[in-house]
């Protein structure tokens, strides 16, 4: 049977009060690719930064990798538990090279000096990335860079667990490609990798083995990679209809003439 990787059972969070995960239950085993799609704004990148343990969150419920909880480890614990988020905007580090970022982070996660130069040299060849490493992390990077940079990072640190939080976006169409050839390649029977994504462009290249819908802060159907296809064919909308899920109303009113004046000039 196989060994499930990340485990997350009934997992809430909120910030001041306001509910964001209302009940998440997910499961990748090592081994496999799960994709989460979702609506903007389902909370999709929160279940990431909850998982990675950002702090600003009242959190409940229970997460583990390989059987360890995280609930009550630091973020670098957690990195030490073998778990790595590519985030959906990567920040800059001013004055941290990423060369030295990546050797001190394989060190701290086990890896001798001598073979994290190695690992480094190794990835740097494979994904081009000499004229970053002597950089500071995502200093001055477009956007696809920085996408580049995270799948860099995660190859050279080879987690046990990957939360992609659309490594895509903003790659232009060879680079999905390529990024995506990369985390086939890291793709192996002692990794899983849970991957956010908006389009089913990039799961062409790294076919996952289940895929999830996130709305509003829940899973709510979960199914093979068709799952994708109807999406990409219908929207959420066909989800919802064939789920019979109404789509909550906002209260309206009707508009009126000052709505429409950034300053108004005389009382309407
Ligand atoms: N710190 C916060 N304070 C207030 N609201 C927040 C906070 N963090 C997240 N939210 C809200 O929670 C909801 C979920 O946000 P999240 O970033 O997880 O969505 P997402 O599914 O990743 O969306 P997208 O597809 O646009 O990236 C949004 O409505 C967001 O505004
Ligand atoms: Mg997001």
């Amino acid at each position: 049977m196989s060994r499930t990787a990340l485990q997350v059972r009934g997992l809430h969070a909120s910030v001041g009060g306001l509910a964001i995960l209302k009940g998440v239950d997910l499961e990748v085993p090592f081994g496999e690719v799960h994709a989460i799609m979702g609506p903007n704004g389902s909370g999709k990148s929160t279940l990431c930064h909850v998982l990675a343990g950002k702090s600003g969150y009242e959190v409940s419920g229970a997460m583990a990798v390989d059987g360890v909880s995280l609930a009550d480890l630091d973020v670098y614990q957690r990195a030490q538990a073998g778990l790595f988020q590519a985030f959906q905007y990567p920040v800059g580090i001013p004055g941290l090279d990423l060369a030295v970022l990546l050797e001190e982070a394989a060190v701290a996660l086990g890896a001798g000096p001598e073979e994290a130069r190695e690992r480094i040299a190794t990835q740097t060849r494979r994904l081009g990335m000499e004229r970053f490493l002597n950089r500071s992390v995502n200093g001055d990077l477009s956007g696809g860079e920085k996408k580049r940079s995270e799948v860099f990072q995660l190859a050279v640190l080879e987690p046990r667990v990957m939360v992609l939080d659309e490594i895509d976006s903003g790659l232009d169409i060879d680079s999905v490609r390529e990024v995506a050839g990369a985390v086939e390649e890291i793709r192996s029977g002692e990794v899983a990798i849970l991957m956010i994504t908006h389009y089913s462009r990039i799961l062409n290249y790294v076919r996952p083995d289940r895929v999830h819908i996130m709305m509003n802060g829940q899973i709510v159907d979960s199914g093979g990679p068709e799952l994708a296809d109807e999406l990409e064919d219908g929207g959420y909308s066909a989800v919802r209809s064939r789920l019979g899920m109404t789509v909550p109303k906002v209260a309206t009113r009707t508009p009126s003439v000052s709505d429409f004046f950034t300053d108004t000039p005389f009382d309407l």
